[in-house]
């Protein structure tokens, strides 16, 4: 994926760069912190593969794909306030660095640079789409408020709060390349689907990764959910699936009452003899699969193995 739109994701990043400037110099500071920490970039290179598989010939794509990662960006920064993280892309949060209140208004000025960008491509239905998407964001991050540390939070709603908070993005970034190109509503249709099956696979294995991963491979601190009271798919079906005793334990770590190194492991244990994490998996491989079949229209391209290998990678990542 990256060869085919390496030159478009370099003009990407230097807008993303660009707009992240301010006079106050804190507003650099903070958001160069997390965006030198890299990240996968993985919604932008969804709109400029999109666009790619659409045969576009223009740029505008390139501020409005910034403009996604910026939207991407600043719900980091406030996930990470909301969820009391500590490490982000391999390094210590914003939050930890420089306070909540910093890291809340800095990610205000990215949600509001992306608006700019938005304003100044000039599309309306592009606005649409992503002013949309990210109204969705934030309803599935409150809404995931309310679930917290509710043990009889159930898949349905596990799935409302994911679609929400993490394949809206992912929906939205797909579904604007088809806008500029002026691809039609059926190639909108499609993408829109690939990119929301794609979001929710992707959330399923991140759900999966804060129990089964490391910190030097996630970048992140391993069993942020856990300490949480996160009532992600993997508890959902441990739960379900628990003996009397392994269900109490489930209520009161989720109720924060047991949230040491040793509850951690024994929470891994638990999650790994009753399948609850390969079942994860298997459900993000089965979003997968509809991902791909949304794609069946399009005719074979490089564009098309790109975003084919996307799906891929977010079923294979560790990070
Ligand atoms: C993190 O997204 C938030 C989730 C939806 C899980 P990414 O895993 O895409 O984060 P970066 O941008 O690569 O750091
Ligand atoms: C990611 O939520 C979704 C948003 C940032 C809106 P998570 O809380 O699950 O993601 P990580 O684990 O912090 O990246
Ligand atoms: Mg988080
Ligand atoms: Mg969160």
């Amino acid at each position: 994926m990256m060869n085919l739109i390496a030159q478009d994701m370099a003009a990407v990043n230097a807008v993303i760069l660009e707009r992240m400037q301010s006079e106050v110099a804190l507003i650099p500071a903070l958001a160069g912190h997390l965006i030198a920490g890299g990240g996968k970039r993985m919604r932008p290179m969804l709109t400029l593969a999109s666009a790619a598989l659409l045969d576009y010939p223009g740029s505008r794509h390139h501020k409005l794909a910034a403009a996604v990662e910026f939207i991407h960006t600043a719900t980091l920064l406030h996930d990470d306030v909301v969820d009391g993280s500590g490490m982000r892309r391999g390094k210590q949060t914003a939050n930890l660095i420089w306070g909540n209140p910093a890291s809340v208004l800095v990610g205000d000025f990215l949600f509001s640079r992306a608006f700019e960008l938005m304003v100044e491509d000039g599309s309306l239905k592009v606005l649409r789409i992503l002013s949309h998407a990210s109204a969705v964001i934030a309803e599935g991050e409150v809404d995931q408020l309310t679930a917290q540390r509710q043990i009889g939070t159930d898949e349905d709603k596990y799935l409302r709060i994911i679609q929400a908070k993490t394949a809206a993005l992912f929906a939205a970034a797909c579904r604007i390349a088809p806008v500029v190109a002026e691809a039609g509503e059926e190639a909108e249709e499609a993408l829109e689907a690939y990119g929301r099956n794609l979001g929710i696979a992707f959330q399923l294995v991140d759900d999966a990764i804060d129990y089964t991963s490391d910190e030097a491979t996630s970048g992140k601190d391993l069993g942020d959910d856990f300490r949480d009271g996160k009532m992600t798919l993997p508890i959902i079906l441990a739960y379900a699936r628990g003996s009397e005793p392994d269900r109490q334990f489930w209520r009161e770590a989720m109720a924060g009452d047991r949230v040491g190194d040793d509850d951690l492991a024994h929470a891994v244990r638990l999650l790994r003899s009753s399948e609850a994490i390969s079942d994860t998996l298997e459900r993000a491989r089965q979003y997968a699969r509809r991902a791909l079949d949304a794609l069946a229209p399009f005719p074979s391209s490089k564009a098309k193995a790109a975003l084919t290998e996307a799906v891929e990678f977010a079923v294979a990542r560790a990070y």
